[in-house]
């Protein structure tokens, strides 16, 4: 028996392969010493059998093949000139380079399977799967390795949403059969985005233990977690059924996994850390997070050069730092039923150009930034008339948003783009980029992802100071493909800062606040309805990268007297709060969302604690803290005492001046808020003393 093993800081991975076999994944959990035995480990997790069984329980490797009685899933499913193959890998052995890379062949079939395996300082491992065939080969499904869930595991939460409803968290207990999550939208989607963590009995946010797993691609995904006819369980991910088409070489993206002994925080931190440390390629990762101020909810497709330099007045005065024209700017782009493909601007909108905004914008101090939807086309384009057929999928397919989407494929689609989007950044003065992507697909092609890749890629590599934001009708493709070309996601489309609360909540399983865009939107949100106080709206956004997205000019004195004492109080805080930890907290009463951002060092903290709704209790329950040190004294404040609804007439410590409190005392017992309406956020700032 060969085995091996991949380390980090908070779990261990071992690998067995008997006879050369492909390697089953023996253990995936806590970090085990040194020393542990590998052989015996896996010889010890060998089961039993008994009747109404085969002989020998078929491997749950790392592909389980279908050629060894596998009565599950199997990793891999290809044909050849539609002839279905059933492989049966051997010789495996490991590949002389960087990580662990272990290659079996079927030698009769002409197919060689490869595993990477690497782990991240971050605490993250990363796993791949290759296939290579000698002759043409149809891929139907290939998984990344796959890993057997914990048999301890009482449930599967994954992710769903929709537009405006992005990040709901799905909890599934494991029964037999197939739980299957697939993304066909060619997008990793609202819908059935890329994440999943397997809980053990009484996880919570900050206790028990967790299984996370992420399929970092952005081309639609299926997911596979199976209770076996024998009781195992298995994980799969690959790319979207069929995506993956006919050829000699196939790679599945990875999918990412972390483990841990500190309930959902404890891979939160991990996922959040990786994103924001090894997956982002930062053009200056000292550079604070600009406030963004973008004009989308002010002022639509209406472009008027005084409106938008009225606008930037304002906005500066608030103190946004960038400024971001969003659609319209462009062709005939007077709403969206055209011009999408034409990516010359608008002269009856600009007869000057761009330019003089620009001017305008740069001589306030803030960047400009601009909004591009680089991969679509309106049937009503001069791009479309010229090149119909460079549109993805049949003519007659259904529209989404009034529009098609280009096939990414054809590499003269990408130097078409990659030449007008050039052409735009080479004359102006611009550090940013929003990149839209506003419709499903209507086939799911993975050879569409990599053109995306590659084409955000020669961009990077040619205007290599900009940043790119990731915009799919707001939160439609967040994942780690994605962000390894981009620098933030537009979250989700809904700035009704009530459901960003929650958003932003569930997110942070994931995400880091550095990536994670969030704008104080119009006094009456422009999906929802609801009219919110300015100070709740502006401590939302505060929570993540924060900016602005309503039309100034609609601000009463007090509301601008909020919004720009909140936004002085990011800037204050950024530096740090942009490299800490969100910690989700377990909060008594279910109408509380509240975490603690805790800094690098441990030093200091922030708690927002959100009202969501009127709470069931007529008192609000103690909050208790997590990440902290037992032993140390930290001081709390109050930040915004003077948010405080008039029904608040008890004394509360909080009134009084700051609390001090030993850290243990802070996670046991917690801290007593304010009654608050709903829409309130509170927000108490600690510092280790
Ligand atoms: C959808 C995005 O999510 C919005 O923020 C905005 O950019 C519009 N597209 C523009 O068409």
């Amino acid at each position: 028996m060969q085995t091996w093993r991949i380390d980090t800081a908070q779990q261990t991975l071992v690998l067995a392969s008997d006879d050369g076999a492909i390697p089953v994944c023996a253990y995936w959990g806590p970090p085990l010493p040194a020393d542990e035995n590998l052989v015996a480990l896996t010889r010890s997790g060998e089961r039993d059998l008994t009747g109404g069984m085969l002989d020998l329980l078929p491997p749950l490797s790392l592909c389980p093949e279908e050629r060894r009685s596998w009565a599950g899933q199997p990793g891999l499913i290809v044909s050849r000139t539609g002839q279905p193959l059933r492989p049966q890998f051997t010789a495996c052995h490991q590949l002389a380079e960087d990580g662990l890379a272990l290659r079996v062949k079927d030698p009769a079939l002409g197919l060689t399977l490869t595993f990477r395996i690497l782990s991240t300082p971050d605490g993250i491992i990363s796993a791949t799967t290759e296939l290579e065939a000698s002759d043409s080969v149809e891929v139907h499904w290939l998984a990344a390795p796959v890993l057997p869930a914990p048999d301890a595991s009482d449930q599967i939460i994954d992710v769903s949403g929709r537009w405006i409803g992005e990040f709901q968290l799905n909890r599934t207990p494991w029964t037999a059969g197939i739980r299957l999550r697939e993304a066909r939208t060619g997008r990793s989607g609202h819908e059935h985005p890329p994440y999943a963590i397997l809980t053990e009995g009484g996880t919570t946010n900050t206790q028990g233990n967790a299984y996370g797993m992420h399929y970092g691609w952005s081309g639609g995904h299926r997911m596979v977690a199976e209770e076996l006819p024998d009781g195992r369980r298995q994980m799969q991910w690959g790319h979207a059924g069929g995506s993956m088409g006919s050829g000699t070489r196939f790679a599945t993206a990875p999918v990412l996994l972390s483990f841990s002994t500190t309930g959902l925080n404890g891979l939160a931190i991990q996922m959040q850390r990786h994103i924001r440390d090894t997956v982002v390629q930062w053009t200056d990762a000292h550079r604070p997070r600009p406030i963004h101020y973008n004009c989308w909810e002010a002022i639509y497709f209406d472009h008027d050069l005084s409106a938008l330099c009225a606008i930037a007045d304002k906005a500066v005065a608030l103190g946004a730092e960038r400024f971001v024209l969003d659609d319209g700017w462009f062709g005939k782009r007077d709403n969206d039923l055209s011009s999408l493909g034409d990516w010359t601007i608008d002269r009856r909108k600009w007869p000057d150009g761009l330019t003089p905004l620009i001017d305008h914008v740069k001589s306030l101090g803030m960047t400009f930034g601009l909004w591009f939807e680089p991969e679509m086309v309106n049937p009503d384009s001069d791009l479309y008339r010229a090149h119909p057929d460079w549109a993805l999928g049949p003519a007659d397919q259904v529209l989404g948003r009034h529009q098609m989407v280009l096939d990414m494929a054809n590499p003269e689609v990408r130097t078409y783009l990659f030449d007008v989007i050039a052409a735009i950044l080479s004359t102006h003065d611009i550090d940013y980029i929003k990149w839209d992507h506003n419709r499903l697909l209507p086939v799911s092609d993975a050879a569409q992802t990599s053109g995306i890749y590659d084409l955000l890629a020669r961009l990077r590599v040619a205007f290599p100071s900009i940043e790119i934001e990731s915009c799919s009708s707001g939160g439609g493709r967040i994942d780690a493909g994605i962000l390894a070309y981009t620098h933030r996601v537009w979250l989700s489309d809904s700035n009704d800062a009530l459901e960003r609360l929650r958003i932003q909540h569930d997110a942070a399983l994931f995400l880091p606040a550095a990536v994670t865009g969030s704008h104080v939107g119009p006094r009456k949100s422009h999906t929802s309805g609801r009219v919110l106080p300015m100070a709740f709206r502006a401590w939302v956004a505060a929570q993540r990268h924060m900016g602005f997205e309503m039309d100034p000019r609609e601000l009463t004195e007090d509301e601008e007297a909020t919004l720009t004492a909140v936004t002085a109080w990011f800037k204050e805080n950024r530096g740090w709060m942009m490299a800490a930890d969100i910690l989700r907290l377990d909060s008594a009463d279910p109408s509380v969302i509240a975490e603690l951002q805790l800094s690098a060092s441990g030093d200091r903290f922030v708690i927002f604690a959100g009202q969501s709704e009127t709470s069931t209790q007529i008192l609000p329950r103690p909050l208790r803290l997590t990440g902290l040190d037992p032993q140390a004294t930290y001081e709390l404040t109050l930040r915004n005492p003077g948010d405080r609804t008039r029904q608040s007439r008890g004394h509360l410590a909080f009134k009084e001046g700051p609390v001090h409190l030993s850290g243990q005392a802070l996670m046991a017992k917690g801290i007593q808020l304010p009654v608050a309406w709903p829409a309130t956020m509170w927000v108490v700032e600690g510092v280790r003393q």
